[in-house]
């Protein structure tokens, strides 16, 4: 399929899916979550964040605590994370390579969001097979065990499509991200799937946000890391966002997102 024919579908799909109007704009923290946090009568619900001195994790971490959670980040070294993140969060320090450091820090976690990525560039080792299929496998596994109610995964666009150039490029990382998310799919829990084209370093909530689902070929477009966040922190404990895959760009500048609707309008995953 060419880009323009991708392109046409992905719009039929958005309309079939009553996403029209679920856009996003204004500020990029979770209105929905924190108005669900806050009204709460116990504690704040815990999130740990894997992934968090990453892009798109830090901003995961920004926005949850700005949305009333306790945020606890998963991080291979504390030293460096505490100067990017800041001492407002709690650290449990853990490896996705290494399933036994992950028990202890997901105790009394309630929601888990993993942006975790894969650099073989830079650590051979670390590379897409082990962190994006094993880690989030082991990651999941182990959320399931201590009874965490809900993982929302950041993987990507394309994993479906094997000949995609990014797996040529970086190990065949879209097919492992794929996996993971089978992974994932296969562990009980409850889970959101959301699938961004190109990540970019921008502020967030100044477009909407063009949702997708189907894993259309053709697409070129990207969103800012801050808006992935976002669509992240609004699905946590959302009963309307278990069992749904998506894939999300940047769409109208200066358009709204109504969350319930946005969330409301993806077809569940077949079982
Ligand atoms: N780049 C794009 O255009 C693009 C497009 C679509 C989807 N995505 C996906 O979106 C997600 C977020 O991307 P990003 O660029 O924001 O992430 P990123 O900046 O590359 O951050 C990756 C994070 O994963 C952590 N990590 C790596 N290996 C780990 C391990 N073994 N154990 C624990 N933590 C580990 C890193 O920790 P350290 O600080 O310790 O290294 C870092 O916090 C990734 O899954 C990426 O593949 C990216």
């Amino acid at each position: 399929m060419n880009q323009s024919t991708g392109f046409l579908r992905m719009l039929s799909m958005t309309a079939a899916l009553g996403l029209a109007s679920a856009l996003l704009a204004g500020p990029a923290v979770a209105a929905d979550a924190a108005a669900a946090v806050k009204s709460g009568t116990g504690p704040a619900a815990v999130v740990l964040v894997a992934g968090a001195t990453g892009g798109t994790g830090r901003e995961v971490v920004r926005q949850a605590l700005a949305s009333g959670y306790r945020v606890r980040a998963l991080v291979r070294d504390e030293a460096r994370a505490r100067p990017v993140l800041g001492d407002d969060i709690e650290y449990a320090v853990g490896n996705v390579l290494e399933p036994a450091t992950l028990g202890r820090a997901l105790q009394g976690v309630d929601y888990v969001v993993s942006a975790l990525g894969s650099n073989s560039q830079k650590e051979p080792e670390n590379r897409p097979e082990r962190v994006d299929y094993g880690g989030v496998k082991s990651l999941a596994e182990a959320a399931s065990k201590a009874g965490v109610k809900h993982f929302v995964l950041v993987s990507s666009m394309g994993v479906t499509q094997p000949d995609h150039y990014l797996n040529k490029a970086f190990d065949n990382i879209l097919t492992w991200k794929l996996k993971g998310e089978d992974a994932l799919r296969a562990s009980g829990l409850r889970y959101t799937i959301v699938r961004p084209g190109g990540l970019r370093d921008e502020p967030g909530g100044k477009a909407g946000i063009r949702a997708m689902q189907g894993d259309p070929k053709g697409i070129r477009a990207g969103i800012p890391r801050a808006d992935v966040a976002a669509v992240c922190v609004n699905a946590l404990g959302r009963a309307d966002a278990d069992r749904k895959t998506f894939e999300i760009v940047s769409g109208v500048e200066g358009e709204r997102v109504d969350w319930a609707s946005f969330f409301a309008g993806f077809a569940a995953d077949g079982r």
